[in-house]
């Protein structure tokens, strides 16, 4: 048996008709970029999350690049964020000249750990900005008791909640990424952010526009990223089954963390843990293997299974953030979840049989 780590062909085959029709309509009209694809996408997105606004840009990494943006993030101010996440996170921070300021995760969900945010605040924290890692929301009233303005990285966690409250609802700005392998994905790169203040959506429309309300008028620098409407109308014909999706893909994650419960190995393994007061939305199942991650990996791979570590390096170790003074050990959870966790395959389309398979391919590693 064959398990990919993700298959998105079998998404594709039962959607093959709607996606050609929506690319067609595109097609037909000639019209590509911020029309009505983007406006009605926008809309139903802002809906999803229950926000007031919500606008399409680019990528998840421009999203965040524009969130901080308009919150005026420039040299000198200081970005209170996790090293366990996906690079863009750290970049967005440091492309404005900002410092990224990194604190330690959670040892069990691999959020950003409230507890130790304080310690790191100082009269130059202008933003906080938790990551959603793998589709489960941070604890985020914890965050937001600082009166900091919270940007909420939700690239992983479209549909996530936390206490009743969606990912990207509860910062002033949420970040999304439609990259193809999301579980709201994408035929290429695409983002959107999510806000309900009048004056922070407005800037954020105006900001993905070069800084300007009209075409000649710019009354600041923005940059150039837009949501084109090809990308839209897929993401408008998925929209309605991302519900379902993220549903499938939980019930998947519970069905692993039983077998592998009853599993009685003989290495210690543990399974995702899913806070009692949210919904995690399993964009990634993350197992932790101590010590035998590598080899077990390899055991998976000789018997045609896939599986992935995300994320390998955290970015206080990244070459590019040395400058900024760290060094192994300042973060130990991170680190540690660094060497000891990956992903397995977990997506709506996954058979019970191929979830069998892989869970016992797991109890023969020796
Ligand atoms: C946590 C996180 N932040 C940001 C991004 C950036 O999104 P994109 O790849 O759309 O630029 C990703 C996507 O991989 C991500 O997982």
């Amino acid at each position: 048996m064959n398990v990919p780590l993700l298959d998105l062909q079998a998404q594709y085959a039962a959607l093959r008709d709607e996606l050609q029709q929506a690319v067609e309509r595109v097609m037909s009209s000639q019209r590509f970029v911020l029309g009505d694809e983007v406006r009605g996408l926008e809309s139903s997105i802002a809906e999803y999350c229950q926000t007031k606004h919500a606008i399409g840009c680019a990528s998840g990494s421009d999203a965040l690049l524009l969130a901080l943006m308009a919150l005026d993030i420039k040299a000198g101010d200081e970005v209170i964020t996790t090293p366990f996440s996906f690079f863009a996170t750290g970049a967005c921070i440091a492309r404005l000249g900002a410092r990224p300021v990194f604190v330690d995760v959670d040892p069990l969900t691999y959020n950003l750990d409230p507890s130790r945010v304080a310690d790191a605040i100082t009269p130059r924290t202008k933003v906080i900005m938790p990551v959603h890692i793998y589709g489960q929301c941070a604890q985020m009233d914890p965050l937001l008791r600082h009166g900091i303005p919270v940007v909420e990285d939700a690239a992983q966690a479209i549909g996530a909640t936390d206490n009743g409250r969606r990912a990207g609802s509860m910062g002033a700005i949420g970040c999304f990424s439609f990259y193809p392998t999301k579980n709201l994905g994408g035929a290429g790169d695409g983002g959107i952010l999510t806000a309900s203040d009048d004056e922070v959506a407005a800037r954020l429309r105006r900001l993905r526009t070069h800084g300007g309300s009209n075409e000649y008028e710019h009354e600041e620098v923005g940059i150039n990223s837009r949501l084109d409407e090809l990308q839209a109308a897929v993401l408008n014909v998925k929209l309605p089954r991302l519900d379902p999706w993220s549903d499938e893909r939980a019930r998947k994650a519970e069905i692993y963390t039983k077998l592998l419960n009853d599993a009685d190995l003989r290495f210690p393994l543990t399974t995702p843990h899913v806070r009692p007061d949210g919904r995690h939305i399993f964009h990634q199942y993350v197992i932790r293997v101590p010590g035998n991650r590598d080899a077990l990996m390899e055991h998976l791979k000789t018997h045609s299974i896939g599986s992935k570590v995300y994320y390998p390096i955290p970015l206080h170790l990244q070459k590019c953030f040395e400058y900024l003074g760290y060094k192994k050990g300042d973060f130990p959870q991170a680190e540690a979840a660094a060497n000891e966790t990956f992903a397995l395959p977990c997506y709506p389309e996954l058979t019970e049989e191929q979830q069998v398979y892989v869970i016992d391919t797991i109890k023969s590693f020796q």
